[in-house]
């Protein structure tokens, strides 16, 4: 990768300290990866604290006085947990799991918001016996459930999330701000104003505020400030027919990454005094004040913090040219190639190669064709069976959305700062595959061969 032999920053979409160091070798904050990738084994996933902290940073000063909640469905655990918390953010979650991450970390439950267009009761009562800041209400129903778990003397404070109608340039199973979808309440055909009127309706809640996430990975500020001034159109069409000015206005996450060298972002020092001048003259405009602002950035904090880790396995020629390499992870811990045809960068760390580039396709190992990490990535002609690939953009949705497919372990999670390396999430073991398993473990035992019995409660 590096002919020189003094370090080299790598640039976006890496993370910021990474750096290409002499002998090919991937430095990221200090930490070496083939050394990290010896000790943890693979695949493993790295998260650059300083990195997540830097963006959390540049957030909050690029939109003073604006509440930023990062949006946990990217990537979350006790540990990112505590950066967000030390860095002043709120936290956006979705489940009744994500909250009992929340919860264990000692994160203030004031400052968590939970989102969820099916949220279960277990969902409901974990967000309402914690007593987080907000619910965010995305369907009438839910409305009267929310209530019954509050009281009066104890009233929940809840945002609606409405849908404003605007359509954005990005991957349809992300685009979540047209009308035809399943999240939250279309304004255009009265639900929206039909749910206010029935929040308001309900002494034990508290209306703060309106929400909208129009989609995710985008790449323009435009959907945002249309989005903006239909949502303070709205406010005051509340405050119009209810008499009730409401003082939060939710403009979601979805800003969107580079994830090729050069490539766009939304970087938010372009968005933040966009948001800012934009509310506030659409607010002068229908005379209302100015409300809080809140954002919910999930990929933009976390995806360029992370890289994954694998070791190359097997070599194949492909009919066409070029060929597959296949490694030693794949769908089960970056599901996104597959669903979205998301794009990350490969690399070749941990030895120099002088061989020409040749055109790649990096194979996940499980079984199914559409398993591909990475297609048409040029690598040393020379990549071969044991050979470290790092990926660069993996610390969203990548965790967040591994499953054990095949029954592979998922892999762990290594943080590093300052020339440290972590252990934040342990691997999965296949104990911990087995132990969900409620049948006994016994029927190789007549076939002559003997199991190790797994050990977990409700089996003896
Ligand atoms: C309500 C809400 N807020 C925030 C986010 C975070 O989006 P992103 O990671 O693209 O910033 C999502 C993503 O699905 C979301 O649904």
């Amino acid at each position: 990768m590096d002919s020189t032999q003094t370090p080299v920053p790598c640039g976006a979409p890496w993370p910021h300290r990474a750096v290409w160091a002499t002998a090919g070798e991937l430095v990221i904050d200090g930490v070496a990866m083939a050394a990290l990738a010896r000790r943890y084994g693979t695949p493993v996933y790295v998260m650059a604290e300083r990195d997540v902290r830097d963006r959390c940073r540049a957030y909050r000063s690029a939109l003073p006085g604006a509440e930023i909640a990062y949006a946990g469905k990217a990537f979350l655990c006790r540990e990112m947990v505590r950066w967000i918390e030390e860095e002043g953010l709120w936290l956006d979650l979705a489940s009744s799991g994500e909250l009992a991450v929340a919860r264990t970390a000692g994160f203030p439950p004031e400052r968590v918001l939970v989102h969820g267009n099916a949220k279960t009761p277990r969902d409901l009562a974990a967000a309402l016996d914690l007593g987080v800041g907000r619910i965010v209400v995305d369907s009438i129903g839910e409305i009267n459930r929310i209530a019954a778990g509050a009281s009066r003397a104890r009233p929940q404070r809840v945002m609606l999330r409405v849908t404003p109608g605007v359509t954005t340039r990005t991957h349809p199973a992300v685009a979540t701000g047209g009308e035809d979808q399943k999240f939250g309440l279309s304004i255009s055909s009265g639900a929206a104003l039909e749910a206010v009127r029935r929040v308001l309706d309900h002494p034990e809640l508290v209306l703060t505020g309106l929400h909208c996430h129009i989609g995710s990975q985008l790449g323009e500020v435009r959907p945002y400030l249309i989005a903006l001034r239909r949502l303070v159109a709205l406010l005051a069409e509340i405050r119009d027919r209810h008499g009730r000015v409401l003082d939060e206005l939710n403009l979601g996450g979805g800003h969107g990454v580079a994830t090729r060298p050069g490539g766009a972002a939304l970087d938010v020092t372009r968005l933040g005094p966009r948001l800012t001048a934009t509310l506030r003259a659409a607010c002068a405009a229908c005379d209302l004040p100015v409300p809080r602002l809140f954002v919910e950035p999930g990929r933009a904090i976390a995806a360029a913090a992370g890289v994954t880790l694998y070791r190359v396995v097997a070599i194949k020629a492909r009919p066409g040219g070029g060929a597959y390499v296949a490694v030693d992870g794949g769908m089960s811990d970056n599901p996104r190639p597959a669903l979205y045809g998301a794009h990350h960068e490969v690399a070749l760390v941990g030895r120099r190669s002088e061989a020409p580039l040749r055109t790649m396709t990096i194979a996940g190992r499980h079984c199914e064709a559409g398993d591909l990490l990475a297609a048409d990535v040029a690598l040393p002609a020379d990549v071969r069976p044991g050979d470290l690939l790092a990926f660069a953009g993996t610390g969203a949705y990548n965790h967040a959305m591994a499953s054990n497919y095949n029954l592979v372990a998922r892999p762990p999670v290594v943080a590093v700062r300052a020339g440290t390396a972590r252990l934040i999430v342990r691997a999965e073991t296949e104990a911990d595959l087995l132990a969900r398993d409620m049948a006994p473990a016994g029927v190789a035992v007549r076939q002559g061969r003997t199991v190790e019995p797994v050990g977990h409660p409700g089996k003896g």
